[in-house]
């Protein structure tokens, strides 16, 4: 397996010899030393990406369209080897990482595909000797910085479209999860990408990120990670107006009115609320029920939570994995503890479980709390753990508020079998992403982001193009 960087086309460790330690955070083992670089190595990085671009930006679309396509079956080929390193170094089981796997593959295939159709336009002009063109080229370098939540689809869905545009990546994945990303990196290079053209620098997220901002031939930062560091991030980015997109954090409502399907809104609460453990900046993190339809959710709800099995994520059965490290259970733990404290009741869950020898302290059984008010720290931080709040409404104009009042606007869900709610819902929603009877939106041919403390910009779809390509208006006189 291979750990060192891909730096400008070469596979090199840190210039220093440091390393960090990759861990498994199910069990605690060091799994791999991953290269601890820093500014020099990102300088090198980005230098050789911005000779690569140069090259890449005169292929053609198709010929972009068909290096994707390879990299994105490579991924295919590989996805059990490439599920079970993620599974290792990031906790997610290994049917959610072979899925993942699937699902970071359809964006580089999309995004080359739309590679295809990055159309300018003509504009009628104001005098008859005269021609208005809009070209659409391509940023240039552009940086990533990527969580350990998805160590492998945050990349390639910031790495698709800015290949497919014509630019170069330099990446810098999360310290969780480097070898996800290094092993990209390999593929690409099997792909037949040109060397520098992607680049993986692992180490200290302070140093890379602040020599990404700092270096003129960067044009454009992609970040997904918490709302906090996209602020310090923007900031830093002001200095060169270096172009940024944000994905931060998310607090997401999930609202069952008392006309919806109240199975099928169970079904959906649970998938969406335990995908990667409840680790997914979209999961929801408030279920907002109406008041007449409460028991029977809940009680759904309940029954569902109560069966998923917790485990080490190399168990086939295993649907809920380790949370990251101790600082998240420990978030976790706190959450739960206010809510009680303040009032809520426990109806499931509520505490670590031993799903085996050997395991990490790290596991936290799938928890509903019911009584939920808006004072609690559930009810307005990202706890990011399999727990589910529910807090009850009477009316639609309620749930709305309720739901809206966050600093947050990443994704919002609701269900109901009334048409005219769901357009008039939908539209008040203050969210980048709404699911209408759909709890699992994510996809690559759509828009994803958020709005409010919740970033800017869109990834994936046509709109996540629009982060990598600059729009040149040319006046033409004849
Ligand atoms: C995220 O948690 O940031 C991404 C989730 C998704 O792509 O669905």
């Amino acid at each position: 397996m291979q750990t060192r960087n891909l730096i400008g086309g070469e596979w090199v460790g840190a210039l220093s010899g440091a390393e960090f330690d990759v861990v498994d955070p199910a069990t605690d083992e060091v799994i791999a030393r991953a290269p601890d670089c820093g500014a020099a190595e990102t300088a090198r990085a980005i230098e050789g990406a911005a000779a690569a671009q140069r090259a890449w930006r005169e292929v053609t679309a198709g010929e972009r369209a068909a290096a994707l396509r390879a990299f994105a079956d490579l991924m295919r080929r590989d996805r059990d080897r490439l599920g079970a390193l993620m599974t290792r170094e990031q906790g997610k089981p290994l049917a959610e990482a072979r899925g993942e796997i699937d699902y970071a593959a359809s964006f580089l295939e999309w995004s080359g595909e739309e590679a295809k159709r990055l159309y300018g336009e003509t504009i009628p002009a104001s005098a008859r000797d005269k021609r208005i063109l809009v070209l659409r080229q391509p940023v240039g370098v552009a940086c990533a910085i990527t969580p350990w939540n998805f160590p492998s689809a945050m990349i390639t869905r910031k790495l698709g479209p800015a290949l497919a545009c014509g630019c170069a990546m330099v990446v810098k994945p999360a310290e969780d999860t480097p070898l996800s990303a290094i092993a990209l990196a390999e593929l690409g290079l099997e792909a037949g990408l040109p060397p520098a053209l992607f680049s993986v620098v692992t180490g200290d997220a302070a140093k890379i990120g602040g020599a990404m901002l700092a270096h003129p031939l960067v044009r454009a930062l992609s970040f997904t990670g918490s709302t906090e560091v996209g602020r310090v991030l923007m900031r830093g980015g002001s200095e060169r107006i270096v172009r940024m997109s944000l994905e931060l954090g998310g607090h997401a409502p999930f609202i069952v009115f008392e006309d919806a399907d109240v199975d099928r809104a169970v079904e959906a609460a649970v998938a969406n609320k335990l995908r990667n453990g409840g680790q997914t900046c979209i999961c929801a993190n408030r279920f907002l029920v109406h008041e007449s339809v409460r028991e029977a959710f809940v009680s759904g709800l309940v029954r569902e939570m109560g069966e998923i099995r917790v485990g080490h994520g190399v168990d086939e059965a295993s649907r809920v994995g380790p949370l990251i490290n101790d600082a998240a259970i420990e978030k976790v733990e706190r959450h739960v503890r206010d809510a009680l404290e303040k009032g809520a009741t426990l109806r499931c869950g509520g505490e670590r479980v031993r799903p085996g020898p050997g395991l990490a302290d790290r596991f936290y059984a799938p928890t509903v709390l019911e009584g939920v008010t808006g004072e609690m720290l559930v009810s307005r931080e990202e706890t990011f753990g399999p727990v589910a709040p529910v807090r009850t409404f009477t009316d639609e104009d309620e749930a709305v508020s309720i739901a809206n009042d966050s600093e947050y606007g990443l994704a919002a869900y609701f269900f109901t079998r009334d048409a005219s709610r769901l357009m008039r819902v939908a539209e008040a929603l203050e969210f980048g992403v709404v699911g209408a009877n759909d709890a699992l939106p994510s996809t690559a041919q759509a828009p994803f982001g958020g709005v409010k403390q919740s970033g800017l910009g869109r990834e994936g779809g046509r709109h996540g193009m629009d982060e990598y390509t600059e729009v040149k208006y040319v006046s033409w006189g004849l």
